[in-house]
């Protein structure tokens, strides 16, 4: 055995020494155990945000958005949003849904820094391929060609900071019922028993398909 191949082995077997230990670290220091609910480290958090943006590639990560930010861009990306995104990320962005909350890793408060210092291609392509191993689901539009309702979605991303609570009230009228009457916590929108729901005879601000339902 040469003298570089003993070295190796020894780097390596170094190597395995420091993931084990750090394996167990990690495992004893999850005192309750690997559930859902708790709420992950700062270290874990930091670690997990590292790959995830390595993983971007630079090509996605610099583009820019080619939908004009206008009044009906806003309302489509609204009612989109509404629809699809609302039961975890809740309607005013803070995340703060029963399913938002109690996935793992949580919904992120999309108002905050961590989401808002993301260029628009990052969050672009967070939209289109979705977050491995999180609840994050991909919504892309390969099939369809047509990315916009995502790059929509952007626009209303960067907007969710400044969003009146007359804005958030009308975002959560949109939910789907099910999702609406869950979302947020106090839900002064719910039917009254018995009432119609009023979601089937709403117009649909503009077409807002995502995912499988081409149009
Ligand atoms: C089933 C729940 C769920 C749905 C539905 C969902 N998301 Fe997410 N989303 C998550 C979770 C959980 C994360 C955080 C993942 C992580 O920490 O890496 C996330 C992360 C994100 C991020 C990255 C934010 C950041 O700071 O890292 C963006 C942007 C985003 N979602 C946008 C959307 C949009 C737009 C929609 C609707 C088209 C949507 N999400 C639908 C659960 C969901």
């Amino acid at each position: 055995m040469t003298r570089a191949v003993g070295l190796f082995l020894q780097g390596m077997g170094v190597l395995a020494l420091v993931v084990v230990v750090a394996g167990v670290w990690f495992v004893f220091s999850a005192a309750d155990g690997f559930g859902a609910r708790s709420k992950p480290s700062a270290v874990e958090t930091l670690i997990a945000r590292r790959v995830r943006l390595a993983s971007i590639p630079a090509r996605a990560r610099s583009m820019t958005n080619p939908v004009v930010d206008d009044a009906a861009t806003l309302a489509s990306a609204k009612a989109h949003y509404a629809d699809h995104c609302a039961i975890c990320h809740a309607a005013d962005g803070s995340g703060v849904t029963p399913i938002g909350s109690a996935i793992y890793p949580p919904a992120p408060d999309m108002r905050d820094e961590r989401t808002q210092s993301l260029t628009d291609g990052e969050i672009f392509f967070i939209i289109e391929n979705g977050i491995r191993f999180t609840g994050m689901p991909g919504w892309g539009h390969a099939e369809s060609g047509n990315a916009d309702d995502s790059w929509q979605l952007v626009h209303l991303i960067r907007r969710l900071p400044g969003f009146t609570a007359d804005e958030v009230d009308a975002l959560r009228s949109m939910m789907p019922r099910s999702a609406h009457a869950h979302e947020g916590g106090a839900d002064h929108h719910a039917p009254k028993p018995g009432a119609a729901s009023h979601h089937h005879d709403e117009p649909e601000a503009a077409p807002h398909s995502h995912g499988t339902d081409a149009s």
